[in-house]
């Protein structure tokens, strides 16, 4: 079949679709309170996931790093989800006869990868990648929250349109140090704007164009 509409276009004309909609119907808060309270948006749901697996336990309390199993944070747009030979590393010495892990067991046994249920994740009308605000000193914890602190993955902060452009707007104070970016302690000092100042001096940060819409509507 040929494509008529590239991707973005067909972006531009579902947003339009969208909006228009709302505006013509007088519905934009109705429909804002709809996109807000799906799926997408919903925070401290805690979904059934195969395995119960607790960040928690093995970020928190056995203090892993979250890039040795979402590898992707910082080099792809992607965080990405642990393959199940990473959970093995470990699996494959301890707990290795816990019901608990069977489905782990079974996805290595069969070569099918464990099919998690997403707790953070966009519409797909918006853009967004994750190299480029490691790049730049947003840490995790920004957006994720107290992910260490989680016995069950939930998403602790809605990722609503105005969470992001409060942000883009002026970015310099929720900005760190690198080594700090995937510290979910860390706080900024007394003077977070200085130090976020500091960081994006030599980073090229560009004001004023992060909130044009095409930045995650394209
Ligand atoms: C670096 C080592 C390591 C890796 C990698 C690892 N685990 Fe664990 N896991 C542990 C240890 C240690 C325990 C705890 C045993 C104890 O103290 O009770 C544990 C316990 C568990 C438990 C039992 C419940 C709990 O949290 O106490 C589950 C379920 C589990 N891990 C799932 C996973 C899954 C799924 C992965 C891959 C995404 C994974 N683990 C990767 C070390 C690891
Ligand atoms: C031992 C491996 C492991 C470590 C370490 C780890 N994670 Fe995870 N993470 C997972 C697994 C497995 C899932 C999918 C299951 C779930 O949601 O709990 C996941 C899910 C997530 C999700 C939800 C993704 C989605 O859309 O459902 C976020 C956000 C996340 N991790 C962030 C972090 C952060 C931040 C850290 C460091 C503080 C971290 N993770 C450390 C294995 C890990
Ligand atoms: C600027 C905000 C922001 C920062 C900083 C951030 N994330 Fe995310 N993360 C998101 C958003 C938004 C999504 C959903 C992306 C989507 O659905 O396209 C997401 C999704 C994820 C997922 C699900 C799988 C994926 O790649 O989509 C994991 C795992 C994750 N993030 C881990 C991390 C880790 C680990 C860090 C720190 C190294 C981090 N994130 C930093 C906003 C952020
Ligand atoms: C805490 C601050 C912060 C939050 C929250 C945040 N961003 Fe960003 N974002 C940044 C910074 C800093 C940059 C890099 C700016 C630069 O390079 O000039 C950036 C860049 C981007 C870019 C890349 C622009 C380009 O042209 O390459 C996209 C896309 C983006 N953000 C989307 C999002 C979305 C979508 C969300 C909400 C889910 C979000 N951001 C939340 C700080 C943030
Ligand atoms: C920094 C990222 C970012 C920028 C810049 C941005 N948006 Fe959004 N937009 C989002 C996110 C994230 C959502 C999804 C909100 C949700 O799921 O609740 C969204 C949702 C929307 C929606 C769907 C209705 C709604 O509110 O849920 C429309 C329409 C929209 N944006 C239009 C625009 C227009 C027009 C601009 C430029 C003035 C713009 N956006 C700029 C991130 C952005």
């Amino acid at each position: 079949m040929t494509q008529i509409f590239t991707p973005a276009a067909d972006t531009w004309l579902r947003l339009f679709m969208v909006g228009g909609l709302a505006l013509s119907s007088g519905g934009l808060v109705g429909l804002i309170g709809f996109a807000h309270s799906a799926y997408e948006t919903s925070t401290d749901v805690r979904p059934h996931q195969p395995v119960p697996f607790s960040h928690k336990h093995h970020a928190g309390e056995l203090g892993i790093d979250c890039r040795y199993c979402h590898t992707g944070a910082e080099t792809s747009p992607q965080a990405g989800l642990p393959p199940t030979a990473t959970c093995m590393t470990c699996h494959s010495q301890i707990w290795t006869n816990a019901t608990m892990l069977a489905p782990i067991r079974k996805s290595l046994a069969d070569d099918k990868p464990i099919i998690w249920t997403r707790v953070a994740k966009l519409p797909d009308y918006v853009f967004f990648r994750h190299d480029i605000h490691i790049a730049k000193g947003v840490g995790c914890e920004t957006c994720h929250g107290r992910i260490d602190a989680m016995p069950l993955t939930y998403r602790a902060k809605a990722f609503t349109m105005e969470f992001c452009l409060d942000c883009h707007r002026d970015p310099v104070p929720h900005l760190r140090p690198k080594d700090h970016i995937a510290d979910m302690t860390w706080q900024a000092g007394t003077d977070a704007s200085a130090s976020g100042e500091k960081i994006t001096a030599h980073e090229g940060i560009r004001f004023g164009q992060l909130t044009h819409c095409y930045v995650c509507h394209r």
